[in-house]
């Protein structure tokens, strides 16, 4: 029997995610650069300070088919001029994978897209699931004035492909306007 792996327990906090995990991956704003529409803003926020975006929370599982891996991400609350701190966001490289995110803490979206540029939101509050499916980008953003936190579950052979975010962007962007969260088009998305 090949990969035979012992059965393991993970403690989650509603409130912190992975209590004890193996690695924490955390993202600056100096790694979100290009990242967010308002560039000046931007540029003028981080030779301010450079305050952490998100933190995942991980546990180590082999990244085999087969597997679920799984993980807690955190993304504090703020923002780069009217746009909420978010995660840089990714397609899967086996893009016929998809996901699970559900809700601990706070509030925010999760925003999902197809490679033509089609997109969808879900209100993630406490108790909200939001299923991804195969072929769909993801990336989540914290509308609250507290840490959001989410529980992610996904296929060992998943992978991540952030470039495709880098090169050509989310079709849409969630920005504040008279203290409300709103999906906009992105002027910068390429197809
Ligand atoms: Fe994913």
């Amino acid at each position: 029997m090949k990969g035979l792996m012992e059965p393991i327990k993970t403690l989650v906090s509603f409130k912190k995610g992975v209590v004890y995990p193996d690695g924490v991956n955390e993202r600056k704003l100096n790694e979100m650069r290009g990242m967010y529409v308002d560039d000046f803003t931007f540029e003028t926020l981080l030779s301010q300070d450079n305050p952490l975006i998100y933190e995942v929370k991980e546990i180590n599982i082999p990244q085999e088919k087969g597997h679920i891996i799984y993980s807690t991400t955190t993304i504090y609350p703020g923002k780069v001029g009217k746009e909420y701190f978010m995660t840089k966001g990714h397609f899967h490289l086996r893009e016929d994978t998809a996901e699970i995110y559900f809700c601990l803490e706070g509030e925010g979206y999760l925003l999902m897209q197809t490679k033509e540029g089609r997109a969808s939101a879900i209100h993630m509050k406490p108790g909200v699931l939001g299923y991804i499916p195969p072929y769909w980008g993801h990336r989540t953003m914290n509308t609250g004035d507290r840490e959001f936190v989410f529980l992610a579950l996904f296929p060992g052979d998943a992978g991540h492909n952030y470039e495709i975010v880098e090169k050509h962007g989310f079709s849409k962007i969630m920005v504040e306007e008279n203290g409300k969260p709103v999906l906009k088009d992105n002027p910068k998305y390429t197809l």
